[in-house]
Order: C-alpha cells, then structure tokens, then sequence
C-alpha cells in the first residue's frame, strides 16, 4: 500500500473516532469545528489569565496540566478522584471550554479549570502566572495527528513548546504523551527527549499502560478498536544528562 493511500486511511478512521465523540456527548447547539488550524491569527491573540487565588481553592497543591483536554472528561473524573492536585485542562476550541467549565461548577469543583487557549502562543505567560514550582504533571493526549505534510507545522508539539514546558516543571515532575498514530508518537518522543533534563521512565521504546488511573475519551474508543497506543513517560531530573 502506498503512502498517499496509508495516509488517506488514516485521515478517515481519525475523522469517524472524532465524529463518534462528537455524537457521544450531549451539547447544547452549538458548532464545534472537529479541527481548528492553530496558526490562523485568531488563534495568537493574547489571552486573560485568571488570577489563580480565584480560581483554585488551594493554588499552592501539585498541578497537573492537560493540554488539547477537548471536553475535558479525563480532568472531571482525575479532579474528583484526586483533590489533593489541582488541575488545568487548556484547549483552543473556545465552545468545549465554555461547556467543561460548566459541568466542573455543577460539580462545585475546587482543583479543576478549564482554559481557552492555543497553547503554542500562550504558554510562556500562562506557565509564569501559575504559582511557582507548581507545575507537576504534565499530559498530551491523541493531539490532533495533521497527516498532510504541509499541515505538520499545526501539531502542538513543537520544539519551542517542550523548552517552555521542561523549564516549567519542577524537577521530579512528569511529562506523560499517547497517541494512537506512531508517526505522532515518535515525532513528541523524539522532541521530548532531545531535553537533557528528562529520562525516559522505560527501557520499552513504548510504555504498555497508562500510568493514570483514568482513560482520555480518544483513549477509550482507541481501545474499544483494539487498537495499540504508542505511550511514554519521561521524569525530569534536576541536572542534565
Ligand atoms: C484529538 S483531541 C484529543 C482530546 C483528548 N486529549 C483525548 O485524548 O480524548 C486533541 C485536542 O487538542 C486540541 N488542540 C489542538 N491544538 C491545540 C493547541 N495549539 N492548543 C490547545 N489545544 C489544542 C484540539 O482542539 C482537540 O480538542
């Protein structure tokens, strides 16, 4: 099978697994746009950053940050199992966001926010607003795979961001990246790894199991598939190697 035809598969099993979970939650009716391009200038204005102290009942515990969260089911159910660590869920489909934040406050959460943003652009300001050394977990899950060669450049992970990301986690901290498409997989794990401060937790080029206890909803439908998840898992030490 050829490349072009590998590619175009994989095009239409992403799009159905993405229409499924657009089916699967019950939204009000509003368009959500299955992708966005986050290079588009809409996407690099400057955003708001809450005033932490408002928004966590204790912004000094562990936080956790997911991003390209989407509905954010992972972070509702991790922030009622685990209200000893703070979470934050960013995503760049405003709509999603607005939703999320909703269901959090019916569940008068404490540890939990959601925020709008394209976390390429926004990163910088956002990790410096966070309390210091706060930043403990840190977790991309299924990001969007942009098959097309020319559309590579929208994927999240781009060196710059690892830098930002790595320089921001306390030492010790986690760095934790799955994704259904190898190709997505290798790519983060080889940028991640290029850091001098992190080590890859398993000698497997591929971690087996989630090391969290919840499962993303990709996740989930990947699973049901039987599909295999290309995972890794790095910690980041305080001295380079
Ligand atoms: C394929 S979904 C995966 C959702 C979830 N992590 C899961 O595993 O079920 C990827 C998400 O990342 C979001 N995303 C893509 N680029 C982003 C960016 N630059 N900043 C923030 N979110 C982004 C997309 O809108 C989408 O909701």
């Amino acid at each position: 099978m050829g490349l072009p035809t590998l590619l175009f598969i994989c095009l239409i099993v992403f799009n159905s697994i993405e229409e499924k979970l657009n089916q699967r939650r019950i939204l009000p009716k509003i368009r959500i746009r299955q992708h966005v391009n986050p290079l588009r200038s809409k996407y690099r204005n400057p955003i708001t950053l809450p005033n932490w102290e408002d928004i966590y009942q204790n912004c000094h515990l562990p936080l956790h940050l997911d991003i390209g969260c989407a509905r954010g089911d992972f972070l509702l159910q991790m922030a009622q199992l685990q209200p000893e660590t703070n979470f934050l869920g960013v995503e760049i489909r405003q709509p999603l966001v607005i939703e999320a934040n909703k269901e959090k406050n019916k569940l008068g959460l404490t540890n939990l926010h959601y925020l709008f943003c394209n976390i390429n652009y926004a990163a910088e300001n956002l990790l410096k607003s966070l309390p210091i050394n706060s930043l403990h977990y840190i977790t991309i899950q299924f990001p969007d795979p942009w098959f097309k060669r020319k559309h590579v450049k929208r994927r999240v992970v781009q060196p710059e961001l690892v830098k930002i990301l790595v320089d921001y986690l306390v030492d010790d901290g986690t760095i934790f990246l799955q994704s259904d498409i190898e190709e997505v997989a290798k790519e983060m794990r080889d940028r991640f790894s290029q850091n001098p401060f992190l080590v890859q937790q398993h000698q497997a080029t591929w971690l087996e199991n989630n090391p969290f206890p919840i499962p993303t909803e990709r996740e989930l439908y990947v699973m049901e598939d039987h599909k295999p998840v290309y995972r890794v898992l790095f910690h980041k030490h305080s001295t380079a190697t």
